[in-house]
């Protein structure tokens, strides 16, 4: 089992955010409807259902995408952007900027919009997305202050996207990854956990990432655990075997949990 040490020498190391940009989110991909699809109309139907509400809202993710924080940009008005490396970090200052060479994402944007029946709305939502995000940071999978050496007010809301899974790769640890971005979430705030499924791996360019292989009871039983209670789940099992070499997810599961207390 690799530590979390090793697993961030990986990631600074061996995660491109263009190469993982090129590598999934394309039009030709094959994974379109499983990946890009289906798990953001679940989030526009979680934040459209109006119980999530406030001013700031922190996402925690792997890689450099935006699409996800698309259902959230009309809600908060501070949101912030965290990831794990320099690279995505990097890129998405480009992408929020508009700077010339910044990774396109316009692809899932328009085809989010057009699901929305606001097609030719794109841009402006791109806009408003941008205008949202004020910070970018990098965060430290090793400190209990995943944000350190910068402490933020508690946040309404958190968003984890595919985020803890991809590094804290066995129980123990998840748990522990999972009750330190929880300390920076208000008490009686929401956290958005997205997690990949009986996932062990995936793979960018040629390098492989692995991942915690684990089921929806036991991020049941985590949430529990760092003090949640669990609102809503939704389960998206994945239909495109096309990129199964590619990741070996089963299914994407997104739950919708409310901060009760304040454990530690
Ligand atoms: C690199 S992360 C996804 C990162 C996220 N898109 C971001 O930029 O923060 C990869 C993990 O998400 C899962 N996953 C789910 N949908 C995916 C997709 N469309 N593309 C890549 N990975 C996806 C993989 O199985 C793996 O567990």
């Amino acid at each position: 089992m690799q530590s979390i040490d090793a697993i961030k020498n990986l990631y600074d190391q061996h995660f491109s955010a263009r190469k993982h940009a090129e590598a999934f989110y394309h039009v030709d991909c094959g994974f379109l409807d499983d990946g890009v699809i289906k798990q953001t109309e679940a989030l526009f139907n979680i934040f459209s259902s109006g119980s999530i509400k406030g001013n700031t809202l922190l996402a925690f993710k792997n890689g450099p995408t935006i699409h996800e924080l698309l259902p959230a940009c009309e809600l908060f008005k501070e949101i912030t952007v965290s990831t794990v490396t320099d690279d995505n970090a990097s890129e998405l200052k480009k992408w929020v900027g508009n700077e010339p060479g910044a990774i396109d994402w316009s692809f899932p944007v328009k085809i989010l919009c057009e699901h929305e029946g606001n097609g030719e709305k794109w841009m402006e939502k791109q806009e408003t997305l941008r205008r949202a995000i004020k910070k970018i940071l990098r965060s430290d999978l090793t400190n209990s202050n995943p944000l350190a050496p910068i402490t933020l007010p508690l946040v309404d809301c958190l968003l984890s996207m595919h985020y803890l899974g991809c590094f804290y790769l066995e129980k123990n640890s998840y748990l522990c990854g999972l009750q330190n971005i929880t300390s920076l979430l208000k008490t009686g705030g929401y956290l958005i956990l997205v997690e990949a499924l009986e996932c062990t791996y995936f793979i960018v360019d040629t390098c492989r990432f692995p991942h915690i292989c684990i089921d929806a009871e036991y991020v049941g039983e985590a949430l529990s655990k760092a003090g949640y209670v669990i609102v809503k789940q939704v389960k998206i099992p994945r239909i495109d075997q096309e990129l199964f070499e590619t990741t070996d997810f089963t299914a994407v599961l997104i739950t919708v949990a409310r901060k009760e207390q304040h454990l530690h």
